[in-house]
């Protein structure tokens, strides 16, 4: 079990951190006002708050400054980012001064092909260090950055790009997994061929990961790497509003649509580089590792934004946590003493499977601050990471956020907020969560409601891209006064914060966010399918599995099953296909024709004994049908 506070080792205090609570409480506006000087404004804003016109609304800034420029007076010559492959050899170590130097490279290079501000970019890539550079590149010239997870498939991609209007493109030729190659620029190509008429993407620049050779289209395509030989290693930045779009990034909401969450420039990148230092308890000479991929949002706060910002050392790592061998993961943290390691739940359950001889036989004592993000942790893999990863010694940080709110809400602060294994703890100083009914009324004490955070935070979206009504109906309008995060959580007898997963049909499969509505849209275009309801159910590795109910046009058909995995691994990306597909004669009803997802839900966990009262169904005999084809 964790030592509580662990003194000492820490930046905070609990008299420190109770300090910060009290100042952000008694005033606000100078509270803000002061974290915002943690940056370099080229105009200072004279106001913090968001009081309708954005936070810190009429400073300017830029985002690659704040990163890059900006620290090569004091440590040009540290390690910004460590690239490690999957071959144990091969690293490459960029100081500040040469990542300042690729930036500046790339963002010349866009410039040539007709990026201006405003003007939006897709990063496609696997984890290379390109991945890092163009998402600086496109901030120093005030372009938007879209990256695309590599997992999408070519449907999901298209429907990205159309919808943020992208008119370049950064990919590479392959990504490497061990032996496999995974093929980004085919799929870039398959994507750009599905409806040329709703895309603007003129230029596609390729990274060259391996010396496979990719197609290359003559006119819109471009190998990168020669162009950045002959780039020039300076560039201007552009001046932006601390309120213009930094990033789109797309995510899932109850509509089949995904959402690009858009993220402001002044506000957001305050966030990423307070909760950095605080969460994180940030301090020279870390070397900060967070798992996640730069197409999520975790990648885009804590592997860029929030350390770079913070003058950190940051770690890459190509390969998989147990390729190889297992203990892959735990060899890089003690070829690199990893001070701070950020993963989620879903790979600590796969590596707690690999037991603990294998992580003993490394040296992990570099390591001070551990960190969990994603979905919500069981208290046994929170105690195994704990004990057998952090010895015991190291802060836990099981960090709740989500990409609207740009960087962690709720979380402990190293050295200062005593930890309970399994609890995300307290808001950070700032940040007031509250509970509220069904009906919207705020609960007090120890309770169970649903989680909504009272007025604003710097890291707060924007808006939704295209859809600012969506954005206010879909996060302001349901609790009026409060933002509404998709969450339930429950608070104890101190305060603390318990998340219990999301109210709405968003299902969470290992940290990636999916909406049901994505899937059952993906089903709707199988013409052998008429209808169909996906549900979130508890899977012992993936924390949520995809369970589907599909109706069949013919159900003599015989392979509707791989039918419908095949419509969704098309539409959406493999990461969505389902564990089980059920193929069934029709889907419970209310009499107003509304699918019952509860009952769904229990039949498909084998929980048939209180189902509850079936009288307002349609049809209640449906209910004993589908518990036959559960139970097969
Ligand atoms: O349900 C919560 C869950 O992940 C959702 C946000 O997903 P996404 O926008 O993809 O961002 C993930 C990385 C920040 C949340 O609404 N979630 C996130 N962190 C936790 C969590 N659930 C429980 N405990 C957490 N620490």
């Amino acid at each position: 079990m964790s030592t509580p506070y662990r003194a000492g080792a820490f930046r905070l205090s609990p008299e420190d951190y109770r300090a910060l609570t009290d100042a952000a409480q008694a005033n606000p506006e100078a509270y803000w006002q002061d974290q915002g000087k943690r940056l370099d404004w080229i105009k200072a804003p004279s106001n913090a708050q968001d009081t309708g016109t954005g936070w810190f609304s009429d400073g300017t800034l830029n985002a690659s400054f704040n990163c890059l420029d900006r620290h090569l007076k004091t440590r040009a010559d540290q390690t910004a980012l460590i690239w490690q492959a999957e071959e144990a050899e091969h690293i490459i170590r960029l100081t500040y001064r040469d990542l300042h130097e690729r930036v500046c490279r790339l963002a010349n290079v866009l410039r040539d092909h007709g990026i201006r501000r405003g003007d939006r970019v897709a990063v496609h890539l696997p984890t290379v260090i390109e991945g890092v550079v163009s998402m600086l590149a496109c901030a120093r010239l005030g372009a938007i950055h879209v990256v695309l997870f590599g997992g999408f498939s070519p449907e999901a991609i298209a429907d990205r790009l159309a919808d943020s209007g992208a008119s370049l493109v950064i990919t590479a030729n392959v990504g490497r997994r061990g032996a496999k190659r995974i093929p980004f620029k085919t799929t870039m190509d398959s994507a750009l061929s599905l409806r040329p008429d709703s895309l603007s993407v003129k230029h596609v620049l390729v990274v060259s990961v391996t010396d496979e050779p990719v197609p290359m289209q003559a006119g819109r395509d471009d190998m990168l790497n020669p162009l950045l030989a002959s780039a020039s290693a300076s560039c201007p930045i552009e001046t932006m509003a601390s309120t213009d779009p930094l990033f789109l990034l797309y995510t899932s909401g109850s509509t089949g649509k995904p959402k690009g969450i858009v993220h402001g420039t002044g506000g957001y990148l305050t966030w990423a580089s307070y909760t950095h230092e605080l969460v994180f308890d940030h301090q020279a000479g870390d070397v900060f590792w967070c798992t996640a991929d730069i197409g999520w949002i975790t990648g885009h706060t804590y592997v860029v934004y929030g350390p770079l910002s913070n003058g950190g050392t940051v770690l890459l790592f190509e390969g998989m946590p147990s390729h190889p061998k297992p203990g892959r993961w735990w060899d890089v943290i003690q070829a690199h003493k990893v001070t701070t390691f950020y993963t989620s739940p879903t790979a600590i359950r796969a590596l707690m499977r690999e037991g603990n001889d294998v992580p003993r036989e490394y040296d992990l004592t570099s390591l001070r601050v551990l960190g969990t993000v994603g979905e919500p942790i069981s208290q046994e893999a929170w105690s195994w990471f704990d004990d057998v990863i952090g010895g015991g010694r190291c802060a836990f940080v099981d960090t709740w956020w989500q990409t609207e709110s740009g960087g962690i809400l709720i979380s402990p602060v190293p050295g200062a907020v005593k930890e309970k294994p399994a609890s995300a703890t307290l808001p950070l100083p700032g940040v007031n969560p509250i509970l509220v009914d069904d009906k919207g009324h705020p609960l007090e004490g120890a309770t169970e409601g649903v989680l909504c955070i009272d007025g604003s935070w710097p890291g707060r979206a924007l808006t939704i891209w295209n859809d600012d009504a969506l954005f206010e109906t879909t996060y302001l309008r349901p609790y009026p006064g409060h933002y509404f995060t998709g969450d339930g959580a429950r608070r104890d007898e101190d305060g603390y914060y318990w998340i219990t997963g999301r109210v709405d049909d968003v299902i969470n499969v290992s940290g990636h966010r999916i909406g049901s509505a994505e899937i059952e849209d993906a089903l709707a275009a199988e013409h052998a399918i008429v209808e169909s309801a996906a549900i979130g159910i508890p899977h012992d590795l993936k924390g949520q599995g995809i369970v589907v109910y599909a109706v069949a046009r013919d159900p003599s058909h015989p392979d509707l099953e791989m039918l419908a995995v095949r419509a969704i691994a098309a539409k959406v990306g493999r990461y969505a296909v389902p564990e089980k597909v059920y193929i069934v004669p029709d889907l419970p009803k209310t009499r107003s024709g509304k699918n019952v997802r509860r009952l769904m839900r229990k039949i498909a966990c084998g929980e048939t004994d209180g189902l509850g009262d079936l009288s307002t169904l349609a049809d209640p005999e449906i209910v004993e049908v589908l518990i036959a084809i559960v139970q097969g």
